[in-house]
């Protein structure tokens, strides 16, 4: 099978990490998760001094800052593995909020566009097919309802016995994270043109990978 660049967009807790692992795997294709790269972003500020409120100041710390993904997933950001910390509800929300700034978004866009200059990359986030490869062949916009993506969220964080877990504010979190993802100015959330709509609410794990296998297999024998 000829190699192409697959793009995956959709909202937060959609699976979109845990299926492009998958189909990565399945594929034997190199997988991006471009919201780590944002969450990187959002604990070097909350480690520094910086105001989340500060674009100018917050670019000036990413000339100076090293983030490097894995081929096993393990999230580096100047040399130390910050895999664990990039994932509390705190940086999740921060990343949301920087991730606004349009000169923090050149400046990750760029690295990811570096990275994946060959193909056989599957990247996720929020711009790819719209912005960051819009060339991809193949383009996913996976979502689900509110209700199930905080219900995955809820069974995970008590499967990895976090203690501190409301259902209630998972589903607030994340409509809130939603609105700011789909409303910000630059590159907001949105489904490009060409991506095929997959709604993963009544989906299992290997459904959602089923359907996005058919999908990709039927765009590289056309
Ligand atoms: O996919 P995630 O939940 O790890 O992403 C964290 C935040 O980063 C998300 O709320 C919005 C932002 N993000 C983005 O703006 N563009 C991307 N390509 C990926 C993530």
């Amino acid at each position: 099978m000829k190699k192409i660049n697959i793009a995956i967009d959709g909202p937060s807790a959609a699976g979109k990490s845990t299926i492009s692992k998958r189909l990565a795997k399945e594929l034997n294709y190199v997988h991006l998760d471009t919201g780590a790269m944002y969450r990187c972003t959002a604990l070097k500020v909350l480690q520094s001094n910086i105001s989340l409120e500060d674009e100018k100041a917050i670019c000036e710390m990413l000339k100076d800052t090293k983030i490097v993904i894995t081929p096993d997933e393990k999230v580096f950001l100047d040399g130390v593995d910050v895999s664990k910390e990039i994932r509390t509800d705190e940086v999740s929300m921060v990343a949301s909020n920087i991730s606004q700034f349009e000169n923090v978004r050149e400046d990750l866009v760029h690295r990811q566009q570096e990275m994946a200059k060959d193909k056989g990359f599957i990247m996720d986030g929020r711009d790819i097919g719209t912005v960051v490869l819009k060339d991809a062949e193949v383009k996913i916009f996976l979502t689900a309802s509110v209700e199930a993506r905080a219900l995955r969220r809820y069974n995970q964080n008590k499967n990895l016995g976090i203690l501190d877990n409301d259902l209630e504010k998972i589903k607030k979190d994340i409509a809130q994270r939603d609105y700011q993802d789909t409303h910000r100015e630059h590159s907001p959330l949105k489904q490009a043109d060409d991506a095929v709509l997959v709604d993963s609410s009544d989906l299992s794990i290997d459904e959602v990978v089923e359907t996005i296998m058919n999908i990709i297999k039927g765009k590289v024998s056309e």
